[in-house]
Order: C-alpha cells, then structure tokens, then sequence
C-alpha cells in the first residue's frame, strides 16, 4: 500500500488539491491501485492553527508517506513573517530539505491548444518539449553564513552564501542524464563559471559526471545570461537544462512563460530513493482564492508526474495526461486559458471533466 500525503495549504491550493484528489480517487477505484490518501496542515493554514507554519505531526506524516502533493503556500496575510519565520523558508524550503527532495523537475511542454496564450510567436513555441532540472536542497538558499550584521563603520549588511560541494553536484548531474536518456540526450548545464569559483567547480563537475557515468549523452554549458536570451530566442534548442537553485528559479519561471500559461505547468522533487513531493508552480494565488476559478491542470498534470515517478504507475500518468488534452481538445477552459469560442468552466467543473475524461478510458480498458 503506497500514501499519497496531500498538504492543500493556502489560497486557491484547497481548491485545485480537492479536484486533484478526485483524480487520484478516481484512478484508484478505477484501475484497483493499492492506494491509501492522507491529509495534513501546512503553511499560513497550519500557521494559523497551530503556530508553526511546517508542524512536526505534518512533518511526520510526511516522512511516512510515499509520496507528498502540496497545493500552495503563502498570501498576503501571512506577509509579516519574515526572515527565517517566513512561510516560505518554514514551509516549503522546510518541506523541500525534510525529504531531502534535491531534483526539482520542471517540465516546459507547450500544449498544441494553448498555443497562442504564449506572448511569443507561434514558430518559437510551437513543439517546445524542455525540462529544467533545477537544485533545489542546496546553493544560495540554503548556504551558511546567511544573515544581517552591521559593518565596522555602522551600515547595516545583507549576506549570504552560494556554496555548493561536489557531492551535490554529482547527484543533480546524474539525476538530469538519467532524465535526458528516457529523451534527446542532451543536456545544457547552466552557470557562472565566468565569476563564481563555486559555478566554476559546477562546470568541472558536470563535465566529468557525463563523461564518465553517461557516455552517450552530449553536454554543453552556457553562461546563465546567455541561457536566458536563449530560452526567449529559440527555446526549441533545449532538451534537458539541469542548473542551480536560485538560476532554476528564475530560468524556470521565464521558460513558464513561452507556454503562456502558468496555470498548466506541473512539477516534482525528489530525493536519491524517488520519493518526492509534486506541486503545481503557479503559487497560490491569493486575489482569486475561494472563487472556483482556479486552473486544476497544473496540480492534476503533478499527479501524473506522482504516478510515474514515485508511485511506479506510468500508465496511470499516461491516463492523466490524456484526459487533460480531451477537456483541451473538448474546448474547456479555466479563466486564465480562455480564449474566444472556447467553454469557461470553474475549477470543479475542470475537475470533474477530467475525471470524466478518465472514466471512459477506464471502463473501455476494463472492457
Ligand atoms: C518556486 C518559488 C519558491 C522558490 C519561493 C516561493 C520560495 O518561487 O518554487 O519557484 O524560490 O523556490
Ligand atoms: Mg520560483
């Protein structure tokens, strides 16, 4: 029996988690998977409950868990937390190192339906399949000494560190080969070798990792600048992009924008063993929170990527993303996809299609 541990969180995370939970309930009956559901309390949610915003019960729930789905963390109420009590640090960095979930998986696949919610020109776009592995444990975010001081000369400072040791290197290094061979075998790792001794090191690293341990996939290197004038350029050019934390977090939120459509976009983490936790990237979204307008996709399309990675279903995952092109390809839309002749449905409604979608699936297979 494997758990999937659901932390819906905050804003419209409530929202997009029942729907996505509705699928995983829907799968379960439907294909007999040994699945059991957990809940827990995280972010301003358990915050507000409890006072700590990542509690040592969620924490443990977690750690017994197969594998974790968290809907969203964080909202404008919860804005006075700063520092190292923000929610963000307590939360979701907390999740993040709690599972030692080191390999951020972002895929950028443009949906052939959505094609012209991009801001860029249908030829960029059009069959952009990349991946951004991006690390996550590690680097700046986590790097000690970190802090406010003040100077010899009175000014206050802001610090923090970019370290990253050759272990963690390696790990993420392989965890992107491994991805690019189940794909185009290639890999374009990103730094700052030109500046940072320890993106230096990031570079030698990488070149040695493939040249030893994946032979057959191609390696190149591209300064960060240069790799972000690349993915708005011709972003078609990448396969599998595996880079730091912090360049990760900005690479992979203008690499979102060539689909047009953040509401779509799923993602995962895992650690050495497969585990991981898989959240949408959008966020969560305050300003329509509680409306039943929110995109489910992104959060049921981390479903499908629970399904394969951690949970050893792939034709489960494969069923997920095939409903979700049906309610594409049958003309539903979320507000934040909706274009002109398409039909506006809510959150639940999305929800509800896709389960659909699945049903049909499920009983032609059983039949
Ligand atoms: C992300 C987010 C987080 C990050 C924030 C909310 C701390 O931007 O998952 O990309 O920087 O990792
Ligand atoms: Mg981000």
């Amino acid at each position: 029996m494997k758990t999937i541990l659901f932390l819906a969180g905050d804003g419209i995370g409530p929202e997009i988690t029942r729907e996505t939970r509705k699928v995983a309930q829907a799968l379960k009956d439907g294909l007999s998977l040994d699945l059991a559901f957990d809940e827990a309390l995280i972010g301003g949610a358990a915050h507000d409950a409890t006072g700590n915003a990542f509690p040592d019960e969620t924490r443990a729930r977690a750690d017994a868990a197969s594998a974790v789905f968290l809907g969203a963390v964080g909202g404008p109420k919860w804005d006075h937390l700063t520092g190292a009590a923000s929610l963000e640090r307590v939360a979701l960095l907390g999740l993040r190192k709690q599972l030692g979930a080191f390999a951020n998986l972002r895929p950028v696949k443009v949906f052939p339906q959505l094609i012209e919610a991009s801001t860029l020109k249908r030829e960029i776009v059009e069959g952009v399949d990349m991946i951004i592995v991006r690390e996550l444990i590690g680097g700046i975010y986590f790097g000690e000494p970190r802090g406010l001081r003040t100077t010899g000369d009175g000014h206050q400072e802001g610090y923090n560190t970019l370290v990253y040791s050759v272990p963690e290197i390696e790990r993420v290094v392989r965890a992107a080969c491994t991805i690019a061979r189940t794909r185009d075998k290639r890999v374009t790792s990103v730094d700052k070798a030109n500046v940072l001794e320890a993106l230096r090191l990031w570079r030698e690293v990488a070149t040695r990792v493939v040249r030893d341990e994946f032979p057959d996939i191609t390696l190149d290197h591209l300064i960060v600048d240069n790799a972000a004038m690349q993915l708005i350029r011709s972003p078609k050019q990448f396969d599998v992009m595996v880079t730091t934390n912090m360049f990760g977090d900005i690479l992979s939120d203008a690499a979102s924008m060539l689909t047009g459509s953040l509401g779509m976009l799923p993602s995962a983490a895992l650690n050495e063993t497969g585990k991981g936790m898989y959240e949408p990237i959008h966020g969560s979204a305050p300003d329509i929170a509680g409306r039943n307008l929110a995109n489910p996709l992104a959060s049921i399309l981390s479903l499908a990527m629970m399904m394969e990675h951690s949970l050893g279903e792939p034709q489960a995952a494969r069923r997920i993303e095939a409903a979700v092109h049906g309610v594409l390809d049958a003309g539903l839309r979320t507000a934040d996809i909706m274009s002109p002749g398409m039909k506006q449905v809510t959150t639940a409604e999305m929800g509800d299609a896709v389960v659909a979608a699945l049903a049909v699936r499920v009983s032609q297979a059983a039949s």
